[in-house]
């Protein structure tokens, strides 16, 4: 997996049909036409059962003949062109493997209906309904059509999702699954500036998460290493403070046009995007690139090593804050969604004094930019602004002071985001023997990353205060679409079930059976993954 550049899709897809034909030689076989006889008749016809999906749904009621798609199957929408949008993507998805028509309409009978309709399952439920005559699914907006649609792809043959005609048979299990997510934040963190990732590459990795209903892409855009976003009052930010990455390699940013792309395809897939500039620690690289943000007016140089809490943003200066207000403004206005994170991680360097002067002067401006508040847990060492959030990423052995201490902000009012480094961080390694990723969390095997509950997991924090979770990916030792892969699979799911699925569905034994399920799917997208020892692949 680790040397795959870019085009990742076609290696693996190469490396199976060359297997395939090894194994067909091997057998004494010069006939070609023969391998597809043998695999028509060695196919498994039985539906995927209801209960066989990550995150597990809510609520499984199986039962009655399953649906079967064929080349009369429309994709029946209502009238609405948010329906027919998540139509036309259900549809993109279906279209290559049937290779049936597949028409997107808003008549007929039968077929998959997708319809927005009043019901109990709030903002990104949904149910599903699979018998005979069809597949219906209902939700009260698109976002809950759109879950539902990732649901329908996982009760079909795992080679739905391969990119060319497949023999099928297309069958969806008869039942309903009603469901709805137990957390509002269930996010994914791409750290873009340790190593730079392409919105191509952004663009493939938003397509995995949201095939788990992850809903928020958390993009760590500014570290010691690299800034990644342009930002026009600050010009040098991007073009000198962005021009490397770990390792001295050339780095990159994204224009504004490149990250409204990535908003835009993140909005397309019901991912909302987080912009997290860090500061005042973690900022090497817009130090190096303005002289006037030092304290002594001496800019460093660019940096391109792994340590971290060297660098700090001048707190006594007022030209910090205007720089904060010109990065805040600019970020906001490219950014629809709710939250700007602040960072405030590690700022080892900056006084704990001037930490308090620096995070009660910064937060009035992300508000006075019409934005939530979202901090690494240390905002709790100054004062949380109304309404902010912080994201927690402690681990157990993590001070009970310092534990409390994020309990107390949640008490009174903050919300949390768990993202415990122990658990959550798909960087860290698998085991002793993994090739890439960091160990001072410790490793991280799939089970100890999926087995735990985020509405108990801190003591003392009231349930209301979880808001969820999210998954970070650091990229330290990170540079390609491939390894960004072999490291978040097979965890991601696992985390995305923490966020989706009620806490009595948790069950290592048939969620591991479930994520075995699932990788004859990554093998068809052509991504990479880990083979975990704990998971029963087959
Ligand atoms: C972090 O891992 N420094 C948030």
């Amino acid at each position: 997996m680790r040397r795959q550049r870019r085009h990742h899709g076609t290696t693996p897809r190469t490396t199976r049909l060359l297997g395939s034909l090894l194994l067909v030689m091997a057998a004494g076989s010069v006939m070609v036409g023969a391998a597809p006889a043998q695999r028509e008749s060695a196919r498994d016809t039985t539906p995927v059962p209801l209960d066989r999906v990550i995150p597990a749904p809510a609520s499984v009621d199986p039962g009655g003949s399953p649906y079967r798609i064929t080349e009369d199957t429309r994709i029946r929408v209502d009238g609405s062109r948010e329906a027919r949008r998540v139509g036309e993507y259900l549809a993109d998805v279906l279209r290559p493997s049937t290779g049936y028509r597949l028409p997107v309409t808003d008549h007929g009978r039968g077929g998959i209906r997708l319809r927005i309709a009043e019901g109990p399952y709030g903002s990104e439920g949904y149910r599903l309904h699979s018998g005979r005559s069809g597949v219906t699914l209902t939700a009260a907006g698109p976002a809950g059509l759109f879950h539902g649609v990732q649901t329908l792809r996982q009760l079909l043959p795992a080679a739905v999702e391969e990119d060319s005609e497949q023999p099928g048979p297309w069958l969806v299990a008869g039942g309903t699954v009603t469901d709805t997510p137990r957390f509002g934040w269930r996010g994914a963190m791409l750290d873009v500036s340790r190593h730079f990732f392409s919105v191509d590459e952004v663009k493939r990795y938003i397509d995995q998460i949201a095939l788990y209903k992850i809903n928020k892409l958390h993009l760590h855009l500014s570290d010691d290493q690299g800034w990644r976003i342009a930002v026009d009052s600050w010009p040098r930010l991007a073009t000198y403070g962005g021009s490397t990455e770990v390792g001295g390699g050339p780095g990159g940013y994204y224009t504004k046009a490149d990250y409204k792309e990535i908003v835009r395809y993140a909005s397309s897939r019901h991912l909302e995007v987080v912009p997290e500039i860090d500061m005042p620690g973690h900022t090497n690289a817009a130090l190096a690139s303005y002289a006037d943000l030092n304290c002594d007016g001496v800019a460093p140089p660019l940096y391109t090593g792994t340590k971290v809490g060297f660098s700090s943003l001048c707190v006594g200066k007022e030209i910090t804050y205007d720089f904060v207000d010109d990065v805040v403004r600019e970020t906001a206005a490219l950014t629809p969604g709710r939250y700007l994170h602040i960072g405030g991680d590690e700022a080892h360097s900056t006084p704990h004094e001037d930490f308090v002067t620096f995070m009660d002067r910064v937060q009035p401006i992300v508000a006075k930019y019409g934005k939530t508040v979202v901090g690494w847990h240390q905002l709790t060492g100054a004062e949380p602004a109304e309404g902010a959030l912080v994201q927690y990423w402690g681990l157990d052995r993590t001070s009970d002071a310092e534990k409390e201490r994020v309990a107390e902000a949640a008490r009174n009012g903050t919300g949390l985001i768990l993202s415990p480094a122990d658990r959550a961080y798909l960087d860290m390694k698998y085991d002793k023997n993994t090739p890439l990723g960091l160990s001072w969390a410790g490793y991280v095997e799939v089970r100890r990353s999926y087995d735990w509950d985020p509405g108990t997991y801190l003591p003392g924090v009231p349930a209301s205060a979880v808001r969820g979770v999210e998954a970070p990916l650091w990229t330290e030792t990170l540079s390609e679409s491939g390894e960004l892969e072999y490291m978040a699979f097979p965890r991601l799911p696992g985390i995305a079930e923490l966020g989706w699925s009620p806490a009595a569905a948790r069950d290592w034994e048939d969620y591991r059976v479930r994520l075995a399920a699932q990788a004859p799917r990554w093998d068809a997208l052509g991504m990479g993954y880990y083979r975990s020892p704990q998971v029963p692949w087959s």
